[in-house]
C-alpha cells in the first residue's frame, strides 16, 4: 500500500521539527495535550516527535511481532494473550503477568520505546521482539511494510463500544483536561474523526486491507471473536507468529492456561494490575473495566447510536468490511 505524502512529511530536525509540529492542523480532545494531524492521523500532541524517530529510525528484525490497535479495542488483553503464547516455554517461578504491568512486558514504540531512546535499545531485546503500536498502517515506518518479514497482529473493535471505553478512560486518566467529559461530547469528535489516533474508519481499514493484501504480514482480529471464542482466536493468533500449539500442548490445557491467565477477571484482580502504574501517573488499573460487548446500550441514546452508525455506513460503504 503506497504512503500518502500528506501533512507533516517533512524531513525536518530538532528545532525546525518543532515548528514543523507547531504549524500541523490541531484539534481539542480529552487529552490536555490535545491533537495534531499527522499523516491524516490525529495524534496526541506531546507524541509526535517520538513518532518521526520511530518512522525515521527503527530497524525491524524479521521475527519481530507488531501489535496494533486503535485505543480502547483490545490492545492490554492481545499484549497479554501474545506475550504468554510466545513465552509458554520459558520456565519462570513466577508467571510475569503476575507481577509485572502487561505494558511493561509488550512496550509501547511512541509511548516508551521512542519517548526517550537513550533508555531503550531494542537490538538487546530478546527475540522474538514483540512490540505495540496504535498509529496508522499507512504511517508505520517504510522498513516494516517492505524490507523485513515481521508480522502485525491487529484488533478491532465494534465502535460503539470503543466510543463507550474511551469515555470512561478518559475521564479516569490523569492527562485529562480540565472538564469532565461527557458521552455526547465523545460521540461527537469520534464522528468528526477526532479521536485520538483517529478517523477511526481509517485505522481500521488501513490494517483491514492490508490483512486482505497480505495474510502472511498483518492478521486482523475483532475483539468481540475474541471474546466469543478466546481459545480458537488464541490458538490462530499462535499459528499466525509462527508459534502453534502442539497437540500434546493442546491436550495438556496448555491453551486453557493462557487463556485463563489473560482472562479479564484474573487479571483485573491481581495486585499488579489493581495498584501498579503504566507510566508515573497512570495508573494499570484504568485498562481493566467491564469488557462486556455491546455495553454502549447502558451509555448511547438511541440518537447517538444513529449518529454513528450513519457515520460508518456512509466510511464503509464503499468496501465490504463488516462491523461486528
Ligand atoms: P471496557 O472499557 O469496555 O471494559 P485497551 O487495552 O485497548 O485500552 O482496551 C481496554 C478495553 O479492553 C476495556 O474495555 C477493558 O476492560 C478491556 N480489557 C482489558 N483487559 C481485558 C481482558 N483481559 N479481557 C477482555 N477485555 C479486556
Amino acid at each position: 500500500m503506497p504512503k500518502e505524502a500528506t501533512h507533516g512529511d517533512d524531513n525536518n530536525d530538532g528545532e525546525s521539527l518543532e515548528l514543523v509540529i507547531s504549524q500541523l492542523p490541531k484539534a481539542s480532545s480529552w487529552l490536555k495535550h490535545g491533537l495534531t494531524l499527522y499523516q491524516n492521523c490525529w495524534l496526541p500532541s506531546n507524541i509526535i516527535s517520538n513518532i518521526i524517530s520511530f518512522q525515521k529510525q527503527f530497524k525491524p528484525k524479521d521475527d519481530d511481532i507488531n501489535l496494533a490497535s486503535i485505543p480502547k479495542s483490545g490492545t492490554t488483553w492481545l499484549k497479554s494473550l501474545l506475550f504468554s503464547i510466545l513465552n509458554r516455554n520459558q520456565h519462570y517461578e513466577q508467571h510475569p503477568l503476575l507481577t509485572t504491568s502487561t505494558h511493561h512486558l509488550v512496550p509501547s514504540f511512541e509511548y516508551s520505546l521512542y519517548s526517550n531512546p537513550k533508555l531503550h535499545d531494542l537490538s538487546t531485546m530478546p527475540s522474538p521482539r514483540l512490540i505495540s503500536t496504535h498509529i496508522p498502517y499507512a504511517s508505520l515506518p517504510d522498513s516494516i511494510e517492505h524490507s523485513s518479514k515481521s508480522r502485525v497482529v491487529y484488533i478491532s473493535r465494534n465502535p460503539l463500544d470503543v466510543i463507550v471505553s474511551m469515555w470512561h478512560f478518559a475521564n479516569g486518566h490523569p492527562d485529562r483536561c480540565s472538564h469532565e467529559w461527557s458521552v455526547e461530547e465523545c460521540v461527537d469528535v469520534f464522528c468528526r474523526g477526532e479521536t485520538v489516533f483517529g478517523p477511526y474508519w481509517d485505522h481500521v481499514l488501513g490494517f483491514w486491507k492490508a490483512s486482505l493484501e497480505k495474510p502472511e504480514k498483518v492478521l486482523f482480529l475483532k475483539y468481540e471473536e475474541l471474546t466469543e471464542n478466546t481459545f480458537g482466536q488464541a490458538k490462530r493468533v499462535a499459528e499466525f507468529v509462527g508459534f502453534p500449539f502442539s497437540e500434546e500442548e493442546e491436550s495438556n490445557g496448555v491453551v486453557e492456561e493462557i487463556v485463563e491467565m489473560c482472562s479479564l477477571s484474573n487479571m483485573k484482580g491481581l495486585n499488579v494490575n489493581k495498584h501498579g502504574y503504566v507510566r508515573p501517573n497512570l495508573g494499570n488499573k484504568l485498562f481493566f473495566r467491564k469488557g462486556q460487548v455491546g455495553d454502549w446500550i447502558n451509555h448511547l441514546s438511541p440518537s447517538m447510536v444513529e449518529r454513528v452508525n450513519n457515520v460508518m455506513m456512509e466510511k464503509l460503504s464503499c468496501v465490504s468490511f463488516k462491523m461486528s
